[in-house]
């Protein structure tokens, strides 16, 4: 698939090396490596902020993994911490399991989808230690280049680190709530685009946590709107969210006539996602981050972005 073709379906893949120069990518580099240092530390004592998870998700976990985690309960629920998660995901990681158990969550729940998001929002805004900062400074003068050139009149936001530790993943899902209404306010689309980051050094594909999306062998460049994308939610039941980890996934898209594509999530590619072109698609388009295989946490920063004026219009 060329990447005009992608571009309509709002997958647009950038390399830094066609904004910046070598000395520019050098010290980026160099940026990258700081930062993960900092953030290695940073990130044991990162905990969920907010969100909270209910008894059964952690009792749950609990029983699977035999370990008591009732320190970490707040009020009627819990917050989650790196240690929980990473519990879970070295338990289901190293006694390779292909499969959660049923029982002690209610029905139709995900307890391991539940878990990815957790873990994808075991985040730290970085802005409290110089490495972090210098990176974020250098990756919004990256980003704004290639704005400035495919994206004119958006202005980036505020972003934040997240962490994929070892064993971790995110479960094959789509991003649209609702029928999208809820994008815009006044008629203008809340986030235009959302920007991937990777401070992410010497990854291969055989380390995984790659960003792998599904699109139908049906796709011709020009019907991304009247394909089918309504696929992965009628087929839910049989991709249930106990299975573990991309294989089943992967294979039962591929049957059903879908192609997939991986992203290496390192810090010389820039994903950029499209949220308004062909009226949203890529909102409906399953996605997934498969398993990180290697000891290194896998780093993403998430990039707002808002439409020039958007806030004066309000
Ligand atoms: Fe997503």
């Amino acid at each position: 698939m060329n990447s005009q073709d992608l571009q309509e379906l709002g997958i647009n893949i950038f390399d830094i090396r066609d904004f910046v120069d070598l000395n520019f990518i050098k010290e980026y580099k160099e940026s990258v490596i700081n930062a993960r240092k900092w953030l290695d530390k940073k990130s044991k004592h990162c905990n969920n902020g907010d969100r909270r998870s209910d008894i059964k998700f952690v009792k749950y976990f609990e029983k699977l993994i035999g370990k008591d985690y009732s320190h970490l309960k707040k009020e009627n629920d819990y917050q989650l911490d790196y240690n929980f998660v990473s519990d879970c995901f070295n338990y289901i990681g190293e006694n390779n399991i292909k499969k959660l158990p049923d029982g002690g969550v209610p029905k139709n729940s995900s307890p391991l989808s539940t878990l990815s998001i957790m873990s994808d929002v075991l985040y730290t805004i970085g802005t409290e230690s110089k490495w972090t900062k210098l990176y974020y400074d250098m990756t919004r003068i990256i980003n704004d280049k290639i704005i400035d050139l495919n994206f004119p009149g958006v202005r980036q936001g505020p972003a934040h680190f997240n962490v994929m530790m070892k064993y971790s993943y995110l479960a094959v899902h789509s991003d649209v709530m609702g029928d999208g209404s809820s994008d815009f306010v006044n008629g203008i689309h809340i986030r235009p685009l959302t920007i991937m980051n990777y401070p992410n050094v010497n990854r291969t594909l055989k380390d995984g946590s790659l960003y792998r999306y599904f699109i139908p062998t049906d796709y011709n460049g020009k019907n991304a709107k009247s394909l089918d994308w309504d696929f992965f939610h009628k087929k839910k039941e049989i991709l249930q969210y106990k299975v573990v980890y991309e294989g089943d996934w992967t294979n039962e898209f591929i049957k059903n006539g879908y192609n997939y594509y991986d992203i290496l999530p390192d810090y010389k590619t820039v994903l950029v996602m499209d949220n308004e072109i062909n009226d949203g698609v890529f909102g409906n388009i399953p996605h997934m981050v498969t398993k990180n295989n290697s000891e290194n946490t896998r780093y993403g920063v998430y990039v707002q972005t808002n439409h020039e004026g958007f806030y004066e219009s309000v």
